[in-house]
């Protein structure tokens, strides 16, 4: 049995998580035997809570080539250590971000250039592309004024203006225009429960879900 590559993308505040949380109790709920492994990026590993800390937290001004850079590091290290591995025990693996929030973030966010994004990041994970990516879209305004309601601390991501948000938003949008048989694009607006039936709608041939 080989393993399936769910990855979750969007803007800040979507509902990332939420759905995740539903995609994973469908599939525990079906009792098909399958190992389900929850993961993140940044942060999906010991060395890469290190470097999340960083990224989202170091006040001072950090080089955007660095920045791309750390990301791509701490995703190396997780797709080498945890996600080829549950993989090839043939796991469910549910990512929250992976590649693509490089190629809107550094890529178009910080206009570093989506192709010398991915020309690197495909060399970090020896290029390992998702079954599935759903994209949560929302507009950025609302988004960030529901993940500024939730979160008190500091976030470089947060302090970034609507402009950022929206180059960030536009070529997710782009990426899954250009990947239709990867990207799923979801309404973010839309409830959670119906979120959920339209992302086991998309898996409904490739896994039993309770
Ligand atoms: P995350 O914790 O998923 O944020 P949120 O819960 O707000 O969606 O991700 C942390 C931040 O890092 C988020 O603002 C997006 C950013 N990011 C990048 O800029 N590039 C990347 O490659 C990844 C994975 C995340």
């Amino acid at each position: 049995m080989t393993g399936i590559f769910i990855t979750f993308e969007g803007g800040d505040g979507v509902g990332k998580t939420t759905q995740m949380e539903l995609l994973k109790t469908a599939i525990k709920s079906a009792d098909s035997g399958r190992e389900i492994v929850v993961t993140r990026e940044p942060g999906g590993t010991e060395i890469g809570v290190e470097i999340r800390n960083l990224l989202l937290h170091w006040r001072g001004y950090l080089a955007p080539k660095a920045e791309a850079l750390l990301y791509a590091a701490d995703r190396a290290h997780h797709i080498e250590t945890v996600v080829r591995q549950a993989l090839a025990r043939g796991a469910v693996v549910l990512q929250d971000r992976y590649f693509d929030s490089s190629f809107a973030y550094q890529g178009a966010g910080r206009t570093l250039g989506v192709e010398e994004i991915r020309g690197f990041n495909l060399w970090a994970t020896g290029n390992l592309f998702p079954d599935f990516t759903f994209l949560l879209d929302m507009d950025a305004e609302t988004a960030m004024q529901r993940s500024a309601a939730r979160e008190g601390e500091f976030d470089r991501f947060h302090e970034e203006k609507q402009v950022f948000h929206d180059r960030v938003r536009e070529e997710f949008l782009a990426l899954a225009g250009a990947e239709p048989e990867r990207f799923t694009v979801l309404d973010a607006s839309l409830p959670a429960e119906e979120i959920h039936q339209q992302v086991r709608e998309r898996l409904s041939h490739t896994l039993p879900l309770g």
